[in-house]
């Protein structure tokens, strides 16, 4: 059938446009502004190949043109830090997500003084009653009871902290297996060597020189971590390791489920794994809220603002949104173009321009909602077997213990 109908890719490379743009075509076909027939085809909608449709493409994409060479098209080039921070294959991939999916990666925030911004706004988060960290705390200290008895066992226990943010959350957990004598190796495991900083001079600050912290570079989207643990079972003592992943650090992701297979892949029958996620309720569809405090009266929210301040982005070019995507079930905040802009990118090898239309969307920043039964299915569909849930009874965080499932 496919002869009937343009992928979205092929679309965009006959016509010298995004992939972005191609969605808004069939955006504004679906809502009755734009004249062109659609096929469906797993619930997806695509241009058909009509004559008639042809023409339409055409006219657009003179239009296009036309509207470009008017030379109301803003540029746009990265501030000199955007080249200092980021190295070259990070700068690589964001001109890719980009153009691809029209879309910042989240995670860029957390470097250099952007990892500040999380520090910040995790203390703002633990003076409150309801947070992402004291919630997390509280599922943690409820679940030492069955921890104990997992690793029962064993003679120490490692803790594997991924995406440590400032170690905050973990904090109680140390001090349980601190007192219990059974403390191992605490290892962090981040992508920003700025946010390792930080984790390590709070471990020091907390608990001086009993526990030592080990830090680990690491994109945990695609890099397996079971080689650091590889010398613990060649000991003669029992060793046990607890992976966390708290935060929901992972909802951020574009594909989450990236993360999840490269942590089972990274560990072995008895490792224990610990994952925090906010839930899908009325209320947290509703929040977003990530000042650190401040008043200041920036346009974007801070927890972004890094990446963004270094992109360049003139506040006069958009319009900011925010809110609940009911059909992708995720929060996002993102900016509007009231402007065309082309933003120009340098490397080695010569630049890289990227083309925005006016109207087109940037999102810098998501968050996958999920049920309790989403959150089974993902470590279910990742290799895990879960072992323990416990849920606020509010509802609203979740905390599950899981091992690597054994058939
Ligand atoms: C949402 S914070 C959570 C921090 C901490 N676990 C907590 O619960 O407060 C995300 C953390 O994960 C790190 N991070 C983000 N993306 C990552 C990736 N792809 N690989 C490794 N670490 C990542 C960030 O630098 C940051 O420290």
């Amino acid at each position: 059938m496919a002869e009937h109908y343009f992928s979205n890719r092929e679309l965009s490379y006959t016509y010298h446009v995004s992939v972005a743009t191609v969605y808004n075509w069939i955006e504004s076909a679906k809502n009755g502004k734009l004249d062109l027939e659609l096929y469906k085809h797993n619930g997806r909608s695509y241009v058909r190949k009509t004559a008639s449709n042809i023409a339409t493409l055409d006219r657009l994409v003179k239009e296009r043109k036309k509207y470009r060479n008017r030379k109301t098209v803003k540029e746009i080039t990265p501030r000199d830090e955007f080249f200092d921070v980021y190295s070259e294959g990070q700068r690589y991939d964001v001109v890719v997500n980009l153009e691809k999916y029209r879309e910042v990666d989240c995670e860029l925030n957390y470097f250099d003084s952007g990892a500040d911004n999380w520090d910040k706004y995790v203390k703002r988060l633990a003076t409150e009653d309801s947070s992402n960290i004291t919630e997390t705390l509280k599922l943690l200290g409820m679940s030492t009871e069955f921890l104990d008895e997992l690793t029962r066992d064993y003679d120490k226990v490692n803790i594997v902290d991924i995406g440590v943010g400032n170690a905050m959350p973990v904090r109680g957990l140390i001090e349980h297996f601190l007192e219990s004598e059974k403390l191992g190796r605490y290892m962090g495991l981040d992508i920003s060597r700025e946010m390792l900083d930080i984790a390590k001079r709070n471990i020091k600050e907390w608990f001086g020189g009993s526990v030592q912290f080990e830090d680990y570079i690491l994109d945990i989207k695609r890099e397996r971590f079971g080689q650091l643990l590889a010398e613990d079972y060649l000991k003669e003592e029992r060793v046990a390791n607890i992976v966390l992943f708290l935060g929901g650090t992972s909802n951020n992701f574009r594909n989450p489920d990236e993360a999840f297979r490269t942590i089972s892949e990274s560990l072995r029958k008895d490792d224990i794994f610990i994952y925090t996620s906010k839930l899908d309720t009325d209320n947290t569809r509703s929040s977003i809220d990530f000042s650190a405090g401040d008043t200041s009266n920036t346009l974007m929210d801070p927890i972004v603002r890094f990446v963004f301040d270094l992109l360049n982005i003139d506040e006069k070019l958009y319009e900011v949104e925010k809110g609940y995507d009911e059909e992708l079930k995720q929060r996002y905040l993102r900016i509007r173009l009231t402007s065309a802009v082309t933003m120009n990118f340098e490397f080695d090898p010569g630049k890289q321009v990227l083309e925005f239309d006016k109207g087109d969307r940037i999102l810098f920043w998501r968050a996958w909602h999920m049920t309790p039964k989403d959150v089974y299915e993902r470590l279910e569909n990742n290799g895990f077997y879960m072992l323990n849930a416990n849920q606020t009874p509010d509802r609203q965080y979740v905390l599950t213990i899981s091992q690597i499932r054994q058939d």
